[in-house]
């Protein structure tokens, strides 16, 4: 598949670098320019673009900005057909990102990514740590496989999404529409603790949509504290796992 990427951060890079060497034609894109792109975004065979190029002529593009950057960039998409699949993989963090009044109110963050897009989008890559993503890929039918979950309204969108992510190295876990996409947001059971599809379907009910903010704020505090800021640079990944464990499940 013709797949673009906005953003080659720690998601996006990460992203780039399997599908990638899982055949996919990938080009990618950061804020700068194609000539500032990290070469190791490129080293499976990516190819750097502009953020324009990125989203031209695509059967998918993947959006990994952090959330506040989706405003900026919502006129790619003005001209992008409803056949491409576009997959968003942004949380809220308000101690990161600037507030935005509408999630803070409830709304449901991928409906308000896809109200900025004006077009459908799936979810997926949101809840799994960047550390995670890297290196606890796994061959499908490998026993422990970790499980990620995506959401999406079209099925065309929801079945190349699971393909995407299997190629990435994980099960795909079908949360339902992007309504119900709360389920995977931070503050979740389902969100970064890493478990495998039983271990998912026993707990994603469990979730409870009012308590997400101030369990998601109670570990962004805790990590901060922990780690001087919540920046991946220096992150402790298992602390984060622990704590996300111990607070969303
Ligand atoms: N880190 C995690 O563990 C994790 C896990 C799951 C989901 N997420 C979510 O996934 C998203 C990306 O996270 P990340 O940790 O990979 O972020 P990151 O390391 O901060 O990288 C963000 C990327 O977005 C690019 N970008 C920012 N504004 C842009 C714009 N206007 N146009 C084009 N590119 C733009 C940046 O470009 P430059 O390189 O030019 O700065 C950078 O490449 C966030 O929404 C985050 O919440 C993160």
């Amino acid at each position: 598949m013709k797949i673009g990427i906005i953003g080659t951060g720690y998601i996006g890079k990460t992203l780039a670098l399997k599908l990638a060497k899982a055949g996919h034609e990938v080009t990618v894109a950061n804020s700068r320019s194609p000539e500032n792109m990290d070469k190791e975004v490129l080293a499976t065979g990516a190819v750097a673009v502009t953020a324009q190029q990125a989203a031209q002529d695509k059967d998918v593009i993947i959006l990994s900005t952090p959330l506040d950057q989706i405003t900026k960039v919502a006129p790619l998409f003005a001209e992008v057909q409803q056949s491409v699949t576009v997959i968003d993989t942004s949380n809220y963090i308000p101690a990161r990102d600037s507030r935005i009044e509408r999630l803070e109110a409830g709304q449901v963050e991928s409906l308000w990514v896809q109200e900025q897009l004006g077009r459908p989008i799936a979810k997926a890559w949101n809840a799994v740590l960047a550390y995670s993503l890297a290196a606890n890929g796994r061959p499908a039918g490998e026993p422990g496989r970790i499980a990620i979950p995506i959401a999406a309204d079209r099925e065309i969108d929801r079945e190349i999404t699971k393909r995407l992510v299997e190629d990435t190295g994980f099960d795909a876990f079908y949360t339902g529409s992007l309504e119900n996409s709360w389920r995977q947001q931070p503050g979740a059971p389902a969100y970064c603790t890493d478990l495998t599809i039983e271990e998912l379907s026993k707990v994603i009910d469990t979730a409870e949509k009012e308590r997400l903010p101030k369990r998601r704020d109670f570990s962004v505090q805790i990590i901060t504290e922990r780690m001087n800021g919540i920046s991946n640079k220096n992150a402790d990944w298992d602390f984060i796992l622990r704590i996300n464990r111990t607070l969303y499940m």
